[in-house]
């Protein structure tokens, strides 16, 4: 038995934040604690309640405890290929990623892709993340190794692609099917893995693979699944050239019964009003990537409109079309998107997403996204004062919204002070790490 006693200021979400001062939505303690044995959460009380306790503890005062940050859609095949200068989507699938991750086939690189990427996770207080490896199987087995050597929780799945990409990258219906079926056996429920069954795209899927890929989601009710849908224009219309029979993109999946409420949709920008509806009765999650949509020049996600509508929804970076591993970074760029679509998104709402909304939309909220009992001790310390400027702005700052405010306009990974996953150590200024 291994317990560990955290110190500080303590905050924790229970329902979505629909204003700034819906204080109903979380919870906060000025001076608290959190009980942690054997990687798990058992008490969070006010440190009145805990100090009779007598334990040794480790004092994170005056910086802020919450659960660690969510990453809902990422490719880590593409950490080196992050800022890579394209005018649109296409251009920038057809120069840089299809020739990025045909480098995944070698041996050995996925490896120390993977860690390199896990490291940057940390550093950005990242400790769950969704991500795409490239069509190659062993870059699932180096991603999903990595994570269980980490003890994370991490989801993740080959993509799955067979057209209209360099054939070097292309797998074919049958050998996605089978490679994706052998995978799932191997990695989900393994340690904290899950797998999701991951066709690219549709312009990258024949029907024939959408109909394996189809098969594969009926046969594995456990998986997720994840795609892409409406980021792009051009993409929008190649899809539908492709796929004439379809209503429109969001058709093209719902013909193969690829949606549903483990299904992740990443970007999610330019649907009409019967996708919206269709995402909303299926459950299906959109996946807001602002960092990507700004820099690939994408669109403007319209986060109102799907919330009215009642679809559910995530938040990611996006890395490599995204531009930063730091949750914060990206809730700002959120911010700065639904800034020009005239809805202004509050600092609690962000800080929401990227953890409690996050963990809701992967349906795993009881087992990661809050700091509560029978949630893993999967943690982030953040420090508002990380930097010179950051420093000088706390020094005017009287609330914990304008903190949470300053964290995500100004933050990164420096303000990342630790980062706890399973109650172990991954990540520690204060030294011995
Ligand atoms: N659509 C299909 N593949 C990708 C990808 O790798 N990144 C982004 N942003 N969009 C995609
Ligand atoms: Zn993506």
């Amino acid at each position: 038995m291994s317990q560990t006693i955290l110190r500080g200021r303590v905050l924790t979400f229970v329902s979505e934040p629909q204003a700034i001062d819906d204080v109903a939505s979380y919870r906060y303690y000025e001076d608290g604690g959190v009980v942690i044995l054997d990687g798990k959460i058992i008490a969070v009380e006010p440190w009145s309640a805990i100090a009779p306790l007598g334990a040794d503890y480790i004092d994170h005062r005056p910086h802020l405890i919450l659960p660690g940050f969510i990453d809902m859609h990422l490719h880590y095949v593409q950490s080196q290929m992050i800022a890579s200068y394209a005018g649109s989507l296409l251009e920038w699938l057809n120069t840089y990623t299809f020739v990025e991750e045909q480098k995944f086939s070698q041996q050995g690189h996925a490896g120390s892709v993977a860690s390199a990427f896990y490291d940057e996770l940390i550093r950005n207080g990242t400790t769950t993340a969704v991500a795409y490896c490239s069509s190659h199987p062993r870059s699932v087995d180096a991603y999903f190794a990595e994570a269980e050597q980490r003890n994370m929780l991490m989801l993740g799945g080959k993509v799955m692609m067979d057209r209209n990409a360099p054939d070097a990258l292309c797998d074919t219906a049958q050998s996605s099917y089978d490679d994706t079926k052998e995978l799932i056996a191997r990695w989900h429920g393994r340690g904290r893995g899950l797998y999701a069954i991951s066709p690219r795209f549709a312009i990258t899927s024949t029907p024939g693979q959408l109909e394996a890929a189809q098969a594969l989601v009926a046969e594995h009710p456990e998986a997720y699944v994840q795609t892409h849908l409406s980021e792009n224009d051009a993409e929008i219309s190649y899809s539908m050239e492709l796929y004439p029979d379809a209503p429109d993109y969001t058709g093209i999946y719902e013909n193969y019964g690829l949606l549903g409420p483990k299904t992740l949709l990443g970007h999610c920008i330019h649907l009409n009003h019967r996708e919206t509806g269709v995402l909303a009765e299926t459950g299906s999650v959109a996946v807001f990537c602002p960092t990507s949509n700004l820099f690939l020049g994408s669109g403007l996600f319209d986060r109102e409109r799907l919330v009215k509508h009642g679809v559910r929804i995530g938040l990611a970076t996006d890395i490599g079309g995204g531009t930063s591993y730091s949750m914060l970074r990206t809730m700002d760029e959120g911010y700065k998107i639904l800034q020009l679509r005239g809805q202004r998104l509050n600092p609690f709402a962000s800080f929401y997403m990227a953890t409690l909304g996050n963990a809701r939309s992967l349906s795993l909220d009881g087992t990661i996204g809050a700091v509560a009992p029978g949630n893993a001790a999967d943690l982030v310390v953040l420090n508002a004062a990380a930097t010179p400027a950051m420093a000088l702005r706390m020094a005017t700052v009287n609330s914990l919204a304008e903190e949470l405010f300053l964290l995500q306009t100004m933050g990164d990974d420096r303000s990342v002070a630790e980062v706890y996953v399973a109650g172990a150590r991954a990540k520690s200024t204060l030294g011995g790490l």
